[in-house]
């Protein structure tokens, strides 16, 4: 398939511009686009043909339901069945990185969702994601615009490497804001929250809502085995690269010399910007990525995903990290690292 690929990087844009993409949606064709997380590749919810045709390029497992994208949050009434709360939420932080899981109306066919009662449905604040969404007058279904396994992308360059020539368009729109996936919560029957997927919306964020927040504990924690996932991506290892990671849990000079004393030929270690030097000069043949400073979450959060794509391609054989906190925004980082690392963490 030919790829077309436009570039709108600049938030300052002609709607125009996004006419011919618009119209492959409609069409039941495939089209990348930026969001404030990360890229998705979008297709018409609506349409099941057009949904299998995201499964095909992705590789993706048929059970992992989709996000289906809104250009207004009330439009979520077409698709579901709302309720005060998810008023409250989109009042609080929509458009923006939230993704609300409500009973689906019958309009969603099953595909999209994966077979289950319930639909994602997220109002993104990217001007280019929410202008294509109106343009093609349907909600657009879309999960991250990697190839399944692999990082979220999260420039132009790396949906490049994964889609180009499996979808009709993709819309550079230069590099996201936040970098990680959207927050998913789940509206419960009794009323409450369920938190399923960190992200910048924060637990304390959540709370502010003045509704009960529980937090899922594959958020943190491994599924004991036949457990059932109440958010069925969280049962694959997302986000893994082919090498071992490892995450460190104590202080830098421990690090040092943990790493150093680790028997394996190809090492990488993702490091705090304060650290950067000393793991530079202390380690010899080791390679060191700048994750950001230790204070600076937002920054680590934007710069995650790259350096587990780039280190992919080195081959290393082990990728030392960081443990990071639980606390706000790191519950995210914490989140998506554990399971690059499948759960390793040593404590130093
Ligand atoms: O930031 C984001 O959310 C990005 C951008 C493109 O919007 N999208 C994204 O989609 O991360 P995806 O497909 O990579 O992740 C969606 C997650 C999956 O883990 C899926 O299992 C879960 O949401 N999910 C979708 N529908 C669900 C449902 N009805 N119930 C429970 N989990 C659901
Ligand atoms: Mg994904």
């Amino acid at each position: 398939m030919n790829t077309e690929i436009l570039s709108l990087s600049s938030r300052d844009f002609e709607e125009d511009a996004l006419i011919p993409a618009s119209e492959a949606i409609r069409r039941g064709g495939l089209v990348v686009f930026p969001t404030e997380t990360v890229y998705g590749i979008g297709a018409d919810a609506t349409n099941p043909e057009a949904v299998a045709g995201i499964f095909r390029a992705k590789g993706r497992p048929q059970d992992n339901p989709l996000i289906i994208h809104i250009a207004a949050p009330e439009d979520a009434e077409k698709y579901t069945y709302t309720s005060e709360l998810y008023y409250k939420i989109a009042e609080a932080f929509m458009p923006g990185p939230i993704t609300v899981i409500m009973r689906s109306r019958d309009v969603i066919p099953p595909e999209t969702r994966a077979g289950l009662e319930t639909v994602a449905v997220r109002c993104p604040e990217h001007p280019v994601a929410r202008a294509l969404i109106r343009l093609s007058g349907c909600p657009i279904a879309a999960p991250s615009a990697n190839l399944s396994g692999s990082p979220s992308p999260t420039c132009v360059k790396h949906v490049i490497e994964d889609m180009k020539g499996r979808c009709e368009y993709i819309i550079d729109g230069g590099d996201c804001d936040f970098g990680l996936e959207s927050t998913i919560v789940k509206i419960d029957d009794d009323g409450a929250l369920t938190l399923l997927r960190p992200g910048k919306i924060t637990v304390s964020d959540l709370s502010m809502l003045g509704v009960p927040v529980r937090v899922a504990h594959a958020v943190t924690d491994r599924l004991s085995d036949g457990e059932v996932a109440l958010s069925p991506g969280m049962k694959y290892r997302h986000y893994a690269p082919r090498a071992e990671v490892l995450l460190l849990d104590g202080e830098v000079d421990r690090a040092l010399a943990y790493v150093s004393d680790y028997a394996a030929d190809r090492k990488a270690v993702i490091a705090y910007t304060e650290d950067v030097s000393e793991f530079r000069e202390k380690l010899d043949g080791v390679a060191v990525y700048d994750f950001g400073l230790r204070a600076d979450l937002e920054a680590q959060a934007h710069s995650l995903f790259a350096i587990l794509r780039e280190a992919d391609k080195e081959n290393f054989d082990v990728i030392f990290a960081p443990l990071p906190s639980e606390e706000g925004i790191g519950l995210a980082l914490y989140n998506r690292m554990i399971r690059a690392a499948a759960h390793k963490i040593i404590r130093l």
